[in-house]
Formats: structure tokens, C-alpha cells, sequence
């Protein structure tokens, strides 16, 4: 086991679970999904699904991994080499590729916007004019494949590093910085003109608006923003001690998770009304309004490059994770050396992602597509941001729940750790609570 890597302390695993989960999904999904969707009501049901369906599963994965010490396919085979199960974890390692392929665009335009905003292209500006250089931005192709090929590029060089040298350090150091940032943005946008139309928006519930695509969003929300459905947690419990506390771990990283994301809608909904911009204007959200909000901070030249580098090194943590499956898997079960691991897939993870790259204006075709009537990156964030994940997260569940057994996991949770309150809650979630609600809620959209 020592060769595959290890952690080196607990606060260096929640650190290195919280960057892979605390990233785009937070700061970028999860805001424009929000408005996308109506606002309150759709955070009060992601809250839900969080704590219900998301935290149960989050310590099924990282119990499951750090059990058997593997990737998905090879903690699954060696849990149940009959049947189909390994089947779950290539799910999990091609999921992992198609996430990052879009994801890695949209983590180039954090990059686009840090050389923008270090340049000076975000002073006195209004919310038309931002909106004008992000539409020029997005359309511009080349740019667009140049940074996605960046990013990916970072991804695979800290990947082919390796597991503590690589990831643990990165993320010691700047998320605290990023927290801070953060801190400030929420306290200028809270008190711009007209924020309260926002902040009621973001925290007053609309019931009438409750439909099956509002819980599933909400809910594949909570599985992408958690890392969960894909075995990211299941490959990153493998490098965590026995003697670690698990549900104390979990607990703290979905807390995190959750507070940073219920940050950033703070940020993002006062400013959007504060400047009458539409929330429901999807994808582009956040990069059309923070230039908006930087412009009006004392100090905004100063703070905008700052955030939109610290916004790059979390997406990089996060997309580290979504590399990490496919390369764990190659170096488990096929003994490729990490390094040519890392290149491999990142080749192939850019050649997915040049049509993400090109769908946001640069291709009309991509940019909207027939019969589906959007996005490519849109398209592909549905297909596996969404329903593979809450797929994934389904099946973990009941592998856990029912085929491993959630009484010998529960053996594994409290391997470090003798008191885990919550552990006869934890039984019931896994085995019906979860697995149940996520089963309904994908049929009531689908059928
Ligand atoms: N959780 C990351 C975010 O919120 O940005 C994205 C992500 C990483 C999703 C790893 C899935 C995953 F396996």
C-alpha cells in the first residue's frame, strides 16, 4: 500500500476531500443553478438532499475506499469479483474524464479572468459592458481551446506528482486565503443598493415552484458539489490511515463544502439585483457579475486578480480529483507508471473537451444543439455532472448498504473512532432513506 501513497495527517485529508469538493461547483454551479431554478427553494431542498440522501453516501465512499485501499473498479472487484459491480467503478472512472472535460473550460476562464483582471480590463465597469467582455471572451475559439489545454495541462503535471507531495500541499496553504476573500465580496455585496431584492430571492421560499427537475437539480447538486458518485471519495479514502475518525472527517468536509457554496449565493444574488441582471442567465452568471462587484470594492484592483487566482488553484484541487480516479485506476489495475497515467487520460480528457470548449459561442453548433435545444457543455454537465452521479450514488449505496454490508462498514467507520453517534441513523440512510429517494426522484423527472 505505502508505494500507491498515503496522506500524511487527518487535517491533510479533510483538507485535500474539502479542495476536491469546495471548487467550481461551489462558487460557480452552484450560484447559477440556484437562479437558474427560482433561488430559495431550490437551496432549501440542495440543504436536504445534503444532509439526507449526499452526507450518508459521502461516508459510504470514503469507508469503502479506505477498506479495501483502491480505485473504484478495484474496490469493488475485490469486494464482489462476480457480477457486475466493477461495472459501477468504469462508470466512475469514465464519469471522471467527461466532468473534467467541461470542467477544465470552465476553470480556463477563471484563468482568463485572473489575466484580465491582473490587466486591468475590470475597472469602472457596469454590468452591460461586463457583459460584453465576457460574451467577446467565451466566443473567442482559439482562446478558449488555449486555456481549456492550460488547464488540463496543470491538472495532469500536479497529478503525475503524486498523491501527498502534489494535492495535500496546494491545498494547506489556500483555502483559508480563498475563505477570506470570500468574506469581503459577501460584505460589499450585502450592502449594495437593492440587495434585499436579492437576498429575498436567495432566502424566501416560492412552494408553488417545487417541480421533479428542481429536486433533481438540487439533489445532483449535492453529489457534484460533494465529489460523491463517481468514486473520488471512494479513491481518496484509500490514502487515509486506520486510525483516522471518519464520520468526524466526513462531517467537517461537507460542512465546508456547504457553507462556502451558501456564501457565494450570498455574494452573487444581491449584486445580481443591486445591477438588475437577470438571475436566471445560466452558465455565465458569476463571470459576468464579480467583475461588476470588484469594480465597486475599495481596493477591487487588488482583490480581483487575488480571487480569480484563488478561484484557479480551487478548481485545480477539484479537478485533480476528477483526474485522480482515472489515473488510480490505470496504476491499480493496469500497472501503468502515474506519470504516463496522468498524460494519457489528460490527452483524452482535452480531445472531450474541445466541443465544451467551442459551445458557448465559438461554434454555433455547439452552441446550441438539435432536438436537446442547448449546450454542448450544458448537455454534457446534465448527462454526468447530474444523472451519472446520481446514478453512481445510487448504486453505491446499495453496494454498501446491502452487498458489503452496512454492519461491516460500520466495522471500518469505527476503526477509528468507538462512539459514532449517528451510526444507527447512518444504517437506515444508506440502506433505504438514500437509495430510495434518489431512485423516485430520478424516475418522477424521467417518467
Ligand atoms: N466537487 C467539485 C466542485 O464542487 O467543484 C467538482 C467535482 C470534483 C465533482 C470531483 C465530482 C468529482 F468527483
Amino acid at each position: 500500500m505505502a508505494s500507491r501513497g498515503n496522506w500524511n495527517s487527518k487535517v491533510g485529508f479533510i483538507l485535500a476531500a474539502s479542495g476536491s469538493a469546495v471548487g467550481l461547483g461551489n462558487i460557480w454551479r452552484f450560484p447559477y443553478t440556484t437562479g437558474k431554478n427560482g433561488g430559495a427553494l431550490f437551496v432549501l431542498v440542495y440543504l436536504i438532499s445534503v444532509i439526507v440522501i449526499a452526507l450518508p453516501v459521502l461516508l459510504a465512499e470514503v469507508s469503502l475506499g479506505r477498506f479495501s485501499g483502491k480505485n473504484p473498479v478495484g474496490a469493488f472487484k475485490e469486494l464482489r469479483p462476480k457480477g457486475g459491480w466493477k461495472y459501477l467503478g468504469y462508470l466512475g472512472v469514465i464519469t471522471g474524464v467527461m466532468i473534467l472535460s467541461y470542467y477544465a473550460v470552465i476553470a480556463g476562464w477563471t484563468v482568463g479572468y485572473f489575466v484580465k483582471a491582473v490587466t486591468g480590463k475590470f475597472n469602472q465597469l457596469d454590468s452591460a459592458a461586463s457583459a460584453q467582455i465576457f460574451g467577446g471572451f467565451v466566443s473567442d475559439w482559439k482562446l478558449q481551446l488555449l486555456l481549456l489545454a492550460i488547464f488540463i495541462f496543470l491538472t495532469v503535471y500536479v497529478v503525475s506528482k503524486g498523491v501527498s507531495g502534489g494535492i495535500e500541499r496546494f491545498s494547506m496553504i489556500l483555502m483559508p486565503m480563498l475563505f477570506g476573500i470570500l468574506i469581503l465580496l459577501l460584505i460589499r455585496s450585502v450592502t449594495l443598493p437593492n440587495a434585499a431584492a436579492g437576498l429575498e430571492f436567495y432566502l424566501k421560499p416560492n412552494f408553488d415552484a417545487l417541480t421533479p427537475k428542481v429536486i433533481l437539480e438540487a439533489m445532483g447538486q449535492a453529489f457534484f458539489s460533494l465529489s460523491l458518485g463517481m468514486g473520488t471519495m471512494i479513491t481518496y479514502g484509500s490514502y487515509v490511515s486506520k486510525g483516522e475518525n471518519l464520520p468526524s472527517a466526513t462531517g467537517w468536509i461537507a460542512f465546508f463544502d456547504t457553507f462556502i457554496a451558501v456564501m457565494a449565493g450570498f455574494i452573487i444574488f444581491p449584486a445580481i439585483f443591486s445591477v438588475g441582471m437577470d438571475p436566471a442567465g445560466g452558465p455565465g452568471l458569476v463571470f459576468n457579475i464579480l467583475p461588476v462587484i470588484f469594480s465597486k470594492i475599495p481596493g477591487g484592483i487588488i482583490f480581483g486578480p487575488l480571487f480569480f487566482a484563488l478561484l484557479s488553484i480551487a478548481a485545480l484541487t477539484s479537478t485533480i480529483s476528477l483526474l485522480e480516479v482515472p489515473v488510480a485506476y490505470f496504476i491499480d489495475e493496469k500497472k501503468w507508471h502515474r506519470r504516463t497515467a496522468a498524460y494519457i487520460v489528460g490527452f483524452v480528457t482535452l480531445l472531450f473537451g474541445v466541443p465544451s470548449a467551442l459551445s458557448q459561442g465559438g461554434l454555433e453548433w455547439f452552441s446550441k444543439l438539435p432536438y436537446v435545444n442547448m449546450s454542448f457543455l450544458d448537455l454534457w454537465d446534465l448527462i454526468w455532472g447530474n444523472l451519472s452521479l446520481s446514478i453512481g450514488a445510487f448504486f453505491v449505496a446499495i453496494f454498501v448498504g446491502w452487498i458489503w454490508k452496512s454492519s461491516n462498514a460500520l466495522m471500518e467507520i469505527t476503526k477509528g473512532t468507538e462512539n459514532f453517534k449517528f451510526a444507527f441513523f447512518w444504517m437506515i440512510a444508506v440502506k433505504f432513506i438514500s437509495p430510495a429517494l434518489i431512485l423516485v426522484i430520478l424516475l418522477s423527472k424521467i417518467l
